[in-house]
């Protein structure tokens, strides 16, 4: 036999990637939705973030929408994994619909403290992303007017509150763990009295993959993330790498690797946002090897045992 003409290539794959408990629990919804009511189970927004994974759902009798009037009184419908303002399940039940909550627990508890921060007269300060449907969420869990959302150092600058003001503080769970340091930082030092929230709020899964990513991109030329342009976490894993000095790409199947990519590099490093499944990455792994001889090296930096329990309504 002759020597394979392909050259090698280094892929550095960071553990944990993927799927977080709350995706899990999000997706295993859907699907026990539609075989207890039956297809159509309507779901208010993706799931999930990820196209691969609405596609699947779609095949299997679940219908998308954006917002809750675009579903039939008599029809069920899953809110999705990033929660949902307070006005969509009381509009459900004004509707007298049958609904399903797939917000992430760990969103979830995040509602729960805002609504807590309120009870005790505090004005939220929430770190997060304009539009991203968890802020929409988390907002829309206390009165208008009671709760300010803060994107950057340069927002603390100039929010109109002074020292003596009761203000406290949340973010959503899936942001830069660094960029909010930073912004928490900013706050505490305008705010002296500003309160916590109990725990950080960002999500161990978003922490996780965020550390395995600072591990692995030094030693990579460049670094693939599979994710969803909307996936706020998957975002974010790009940062990271391209923080640490290390090209990184978004990607949301291997199909739009481009060899060129790959031109004079010997080690990729490669993760997946919370919303991506693992047959994404073996699916990059199948393209790389089409033209590099691959040898896989998996750099685990935390191990995730994380289950979330699914609402009764499901169990029973
Ligand atoms: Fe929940 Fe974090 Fe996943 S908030 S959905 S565990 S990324």
């Amino acid at each position: 036999p002759g020597s394979d003409p392909r050259l090698p290539l280094k892929l550095v794959i960071a553990a944990p990637r993927g799927f977080c408990a709350g995706v899990d629990r999000a997706i295993e919804i859907v699907e026990r939705a539609l075989q207890k009511f039956g297809a159509p189970v309507y779901v208010r927004h993706e799931i999930v973030h990820n196209r691969y994974v609405v596609d699947s759902l779609k095949a299997k009798g679940a219908i998308f929408v954006e917002e809750l009037d675009e579903v039939p009184d008599d029809a069920p419908v899953v809110f999705s994994a990033h929660g949902v303002p307070k006005t969509v399940p009381a509009e459900a039940e004004r509707r007298n619909m049958l609904y399903v909550d797939a917000t992430c627990p760990l969103v979830s508890k995040v509602h729960r403290q805002a609504e807590r921060q309120i009870e005790k007269g505090q004005h939220i300060l929430f770190i997060g992303h304009a539009g991203h449907p968890e802020v929409v969420g988390t907002m829309g869990q206390v009165p208008a007017g009671q709760i300010t959302l803060v994107e950057t150092v340069e927002d603390v600058a100039n929010l109109r509150f002074t020292a003596e003001d009761d203000l406290s503080y949340l973010s959503q769970t899936t942001l830069s763990v660094d960029d909010t340091h930073d912004i928490i930082f900013a706050l505490k030092e305008r705010f002296p009295q500003i309160v916590a929230p109990k725990a950080e709020d960002i999500c161990y899964a978003t922490s996780n993959r965020q550390a395995a990513v600072k591990q692995i991109a030094p030693s990579c030329d460049l670094v693939l993330v599979i994710g969803a342009p909307n996936s706020s976490n998957s975002l974010r894993l790009v940062e990271v790498a391209e923080r640490m000095g290390t090209d990184a790409r978004l990607i949301q199947r291997a199909e739009e690797i481009d060899p060129s990519w790959l031109e004079g590099i010997g080690t990729v490093g490669l993760t997946a946002g919370a919303s991506a499944p693992e047959k994404l990455v073996r699916e990059v792994v199948d393209r790389l090897s089409d033209w590099r001889v691959v040898e896989e090296d998996i750099v685990t930096t935390a191990e995730e045992n994380m289950i979330f329990k699914l609402p009764r309504q499901l169990t029973e």
